[in-house]
């Protein structure tokens, strides 16, 4: 033996086995970290598959029922809900969007009939509803800030009423936040929780998604980009979530997720409230299509996620929910 004098410490120790190295983690991940989003499909039967994000289906209503009770028996209490409308009804104001009951807001009030206990997100922006596939209403060529907010403060109150837990506004409009809470309070919605997506970067990784709720052929080549953040930016997303906190929302979130756990982290450490991450589907297909492949591991995916929860987020939005879950409680 060569003598050497070794250091007092050797973190190996602690690596000595899984029991020990479970016995010292830092964070684990458990089915109340977890949302899973669905899309809802108006004038579906059944389910059908989107390309760009293997393994995740439409639902028609019906269908979604059955996957709905899969998701609570994998542990799951929470849904983010997005709605695929029929083409025919879209229009350059969104209108759909405040028409009283619309596909969405049958579709919570059916959800929630059926399991009580199920805590619904319902998305607030017009993008599902436009046919240029943006979250406001255009005047002048240009997403238009204020006539925007009353469409969604109409939008937030409609999916409140139906019964939707939390009101999730994902438009990234200047001062929504303020009206629709609000519009909250006037109309006694007290308890209304609102999630803001308060950081919500103008990212290519959200192309799946388009695919999924039909409006990246309305969209065509324009860009969110003078309503969604620059995604050089990290203090800004510090400006935005402190406006946000202090217009009334409850949560915030950050988006998409892991190329940005820096600014999950510097949210958490700043303000110190409830912040949620979406790994959104840009990051979910391709993790999943190479895994699919064989190119990587299947655990990437848990790793992605505990990578998210161990930058601050207290929850995630992933559309590997189920499959996630399912795997936490076989082990
Ligand atoms: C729309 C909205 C988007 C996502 C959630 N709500 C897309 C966008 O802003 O174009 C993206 C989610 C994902 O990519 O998984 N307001």
């Amino acid at each position: 033996m060569i003598d050497r004098k070794f250091p007092n410490t050797r973190l190996r120790r602690l690596r000595k086995n899984s029991n020990i190295i479970d016995l010292v983690s830092e964070n684990t991940l458990t089915k109340n970290d977890l949302i899973q989003p669905i899309f809802l499909k108006e004038n579906l039967n059944g389910h059908e598959p989107i390309e760009s994000m293997p393994e995740v289906n439409r639902y028609g209503l019906d269908e979604s029922l059955k996957e709905i009770q899969e998701i609570i028996n994998c542990g799951i209490n929470t849904i983010a809900l997005f709605p695929v409308i029929d083409p025919d009804k879209k229009d350059d104001q969104g209108s759909e969007a405040i028409i009283d009951n619309n596909f969405i807001s049958t579709a919570i009030k059916t959800i929630k009939n059926e399991f009580p206990d199920i805590t619904i997100i319902a998305d607030v922006a017009l993008d599902p509803y436009t046919s240029h596939g943006h979250d406001g209403i255009i005047v002048d060529d240009c997403v238009d800030n204020d006539s925007t907010i009353d469409a969604l403060v109409k939008q937030s109150l409609l999916l409140a009423n139906a019964g939707a837990d939390i009101i999730a506004p994902s438009d990234m409009m200047d001062g929504r936040i303020k009206f629709i809470r609000e519009g909250l309070e006037d109309a006694n919605f007290i308890n209304t929780i609102l999630l803001s997506y308060a950081a919500k970067y103008n990212s290519k990784f959200y192309g799946p998604f388009r695919d999924a709720v039909d409006s990246a052929a309305n969209l065509g080549k324009s860009s969110k980009s003078s309503y969604q953040m620059n995604v050089s930016n990290h203090d800004e997303a510090i400006h935005e979530v402190g406006m946000d906190i202090s217009e009334g929302a409850d949560i915030v979130m950050v988006k998409p997720a892991m190329p940005y756990l820096d600014i999950i982290y510097a949210i958490k450490k700043e303000f110190m409230i409830p912040t949620f991450a979406y790994q959104v589907s840009g990051e979910y297909s391709m993790l999943k299509s190479a895994i699919n492949n064989g190119w990587l591991h299947k655990d990437v995916m848990l790793e992605s996620i505990i990578s998210i929860k161990r930058s601050g987020a207290d929850a995630i939005l992933t559309y590997a929910a189920k499959e996630i879950s399912k795997e936490i409680f076989k082990s």
